[in-house]
């Protein structure tokens, strides 16, 4: 299912921080697939991937934001690490096999990835990246 795909509205224009989105969409999306083919062991080593991925994504971002003194960073930082907390919660849920919905888990990936990127994210172009029409 196209679930979700990347495209190029959510590129910052640097070079490092879109290929770090593009990894991040690769795992929601294979996320999806793996939900619908019904893995359940495969579904645990994704999020753990994704776990860290998010993880090394947010640290070099907020490395970024620190060296250019961007005025929004310790709110943006705040705002990470609420994702990685709700992240950490539902994958721990999901792995003591209390009830989830894998649909609910799905929307809920595909959400925080983009909402972020594109309502937050995008706010980084002019201090690292190229404006994109
Ligand atoms: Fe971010
Ligand atoms: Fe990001």
């Amino acid at each position: 299912m196209a679930y979700l795909s990347w495209h190029d509205r959510y590129l910052l224009g640097h070079p490092a921080l879109d290929a770090q989105h593009r990894k991040l969409f690769e795992l929601v999306s294979h996320f999806d697939d793996v939900v619908q083919m019904d893995m359940p062991e495969e579904l645990g080593r994704i999020l753990d991937d994704l776990l860290l991925c998010a993880i090394e994504h947010f640290r070099y971002e907020e490395e970024l934001m620190e060296q250019a003194r961007h005025p929004g960073r310790l709110e943006h930082r705040r705002m990470h690490q609420e994702l990685i907390q709700q992240l950490k919660e539902m994958t721990a849920r999901m792995k003591e096999g209390g009830y989830l919905s894998m649909k609910s888990f799905v929307r809920f990936l595909v959400d925080w990835l983009t909402n972020h990127i594109m309502r937050e994210d995008v706010e980084l172009r002019p201090y690292f990246g190229t404006k994109l029409e």
